[in-house]
């Protein structure tokens, strides 16, 4: 195939929720259109199957929550998809971040009984400061829901995006019977059977007086879902591709994952209506890099160590942003500037991997044993091609980690090392302080808690974890006189990892109260 056909079949996307929404329940049944039945089997034994392969896991499973990112690939009617799987807990938000500088689209599905929750908002705004193209899936249909339209009323009000209902549902709950495609004018009728739902065929109608709807409906229902989709027509929006891809008009779909309805609709229409992989900004002088540019690059969003102890390596995850990847060639590691060979490629799915040959634009690729390689480093062919894709998130809870068994000094410090690197957490030193104890800093405490069970299962280096009183980092310009700062009682002064000079603050107060006598000192949300 030509590269700009490889591209163009390319869609690299990931589905962001709120906790029990439904995303791996939704991931598990796209899947399964992917030809992938069998590995679909994988992610829904996932749970149990991480916790067999990855002693690490153990603690999802006893949190019941999902820590790493995984990438999933699969082919369905001629398009590659690419999926990248983001962790749903809220301490794990910087990490998700990432993965969201890393897609073109994201699929949101929201639980159509609760409306928007607070994680769904938060991983919404950073999509939206991205342009992210958002796709909406309102899932559990087959259980009481809100009201439709006040969903997408709140799709309005509480995320400010325009929203296009492409399909609508026939009925809610118990009584729900379906789903009318508003432009392909068809009926996907849902039918209920013992122990879940079934999809049947879809039917072509020109409108809901068929009787082929109006005799699956009750009367009230019926009479509902006419007079909804009349009050779309006439006072809803009008569909509109550019916006859409501008991430500013999300088309909405009504279904339910477990029953695996609407899904399929989803993902055509998601295929048809979302765009490849576009051009991505390099550099200081904003130069945009065409993913049809020749030269090979691409950018590191995410470094995991230790997925699997058969292993027991380190992986960083490249985005291709241009060019094609070949198994073995040479870039320029923009970090160090130094010329790198990328021998050990390899493409993942879920625990398994296989080495990758070649890889395009929008695809995700494993670099296996770089120890050199770190989060947001740019690899690329031609060395002045530089993103800066990743952001950072300012730390908002401290905490010393002590290593309470000297003998393992060596361990303790190694896998500490190898946790930064990975962008676990981040690590202040206090100025004024002769203590080598180091002052970790995260987005949430979950952070310390894995920090500290990797630190013992990875590296077998117990520690102790001491709370800090600090709650906000903010980092001052470079070659300013740390010594001649006013601090109010309980605020420090500290150096960052790269011993930039920062400054830690208890409360909103005393960071108020340091602006006024040092009126002068400009706070930074984050080093320059
Ligand atoms: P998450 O990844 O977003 O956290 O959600 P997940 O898919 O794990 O789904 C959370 C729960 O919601 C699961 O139930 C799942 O079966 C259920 N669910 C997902 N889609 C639908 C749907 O369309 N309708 C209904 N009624 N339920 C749905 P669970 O009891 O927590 O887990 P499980 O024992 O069913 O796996």
């Amino acid at each position: 195939m030509l590269p700009a056909e490889e591209i163009a079949r390319r869609r690299t996307f990931a589905i962001i929720s709120h906790p029990d929404a439904g995303k791996t329940t939704l991931t598990e049944k796209l899947l399964l259109y992917g030809g992938a039945t069998q590995l679909a089997g994988t992610v829904g034994a996932r749970k149990a199957q991480r916790a067999a392969t990855s002693d690490w896991m153990e603690l999802e499973k006893k949190r019941g929550i999902s820590i790493t990112s995984t990438v999933l690939q699969f082919d369905y009617r001629g398009y590659r998809l690419n999926l990248l799987d983001t962790p749903g807990h809220r301490d794990f938000s910087e990490d998700t971040y990432r993965v969201l500088t890393a897609v073109d689209a994201v699929i949101m599905v929201i639980d159509a009984g609760k409306g928007i929750e607070t994680q769904t908002r938060k991983l919404f705004e950073v999509c939206r400061q991205r342009g992210v193209p958002i796709f909406t899936f309102m899932n559990k249909m087959d259980r009481p829901t809100r009201e439709p339209l006040a969903l997408l009323d709140e799709l309005e009000s509480v995320l400010g995006i325009a929203a296009f209902p492409v399909n609508w549902p026939l009925g809610t709950g118990f009584e729900f019977r379906g789903v009318f495609d508003r432009q392909a004018k068809a009926v996907h009728l849902f039918e209920r059977l013992p122990g879940g739902g079934a999809y049947v065929a879809p039917v072509n109608v020109t409108d809901l007086a068929d009787p082929i709807v109006k005799e699956k409906l009750d009367p009230d229902a019926y009479a509902r879902a006419v007079e909804e989709l009349e009050m779309l027509e006439i006072a809803g929006a009008e569909y509109d591709q550019a916006t859409v891809l501008a991430g500013k008009q999300t088309p909405v779909f009504f279904g339910s994952a477990m029953n695996n309805f609407g899904v399929q609709l989803l993902l055509d229409n998601f295929l048809d209506r979302s765009a490849p992989p576009g051009a991505r900004v390099a550099g200081a002088d904003h130069e945009e890099i065409p993913p049809t540019n020749p030269d090979f690059s691409g950018f590191v969003f995410k470094i995991q160590a230790n997925m699997d102890p058969r292993h027991r390596d380190r992986i960083a995850f490249v985005r291709v942003v241009s060019g094609r990847f070949d198994r073995d060639m040479q870039v320029t590691h923009s970090r160090t500037g130094k010329k790198v060979r990328l021998s050990n490629a390899h493409r993942l799915f879920a625990q398994d991997r296989e080495t990758v040959e070649e890889a395009w634009p929008g695809d995700i690729v494993g670099l296996v044993g770089h120890s050199e390689f770190g989060i947001g480093d740019t690899l690329s062919a031609d060395p002045a091609v530089v993103y800066h894709e990743i952001p950072r998130f300012p730390p908002e809870v401290f905490a010393f980690l002590h290593n309470p068994n000297t003998g393992k000094f060596k361990q303790f410090r190694q896998g500490l090392d190898q946790l930064l690197q990975e962008g676990v957490m981040q690590v202040f030193h206090l100025a004024d302080s002769l203590s080598k104890v180091p002052l970790l800093a995260a987005v949430g405490p979950l952070q310390f808690e894995v920090v500290q069970y990797r630190l013992e299962t990875e590296y077998g280096a117990a520690s102790r974890l001491e709370t800090a009183p600090w709650q906000a980092a903010k980092w001052l310009p470079p070659g300013t006189d740390t010594t001649i700062l006013k601090l109010p009682t309980d605020v420090r002064i500290a150096t960052d990892a790269v011993g930039a000079p920062a400054v830690l603050f208890p409360n909103d107060w005393t960071q108020r109260y340091f602006t006024e006598v040092n009126p002068n000192v400009p706070l930074l949300d984050l080093p320059t």
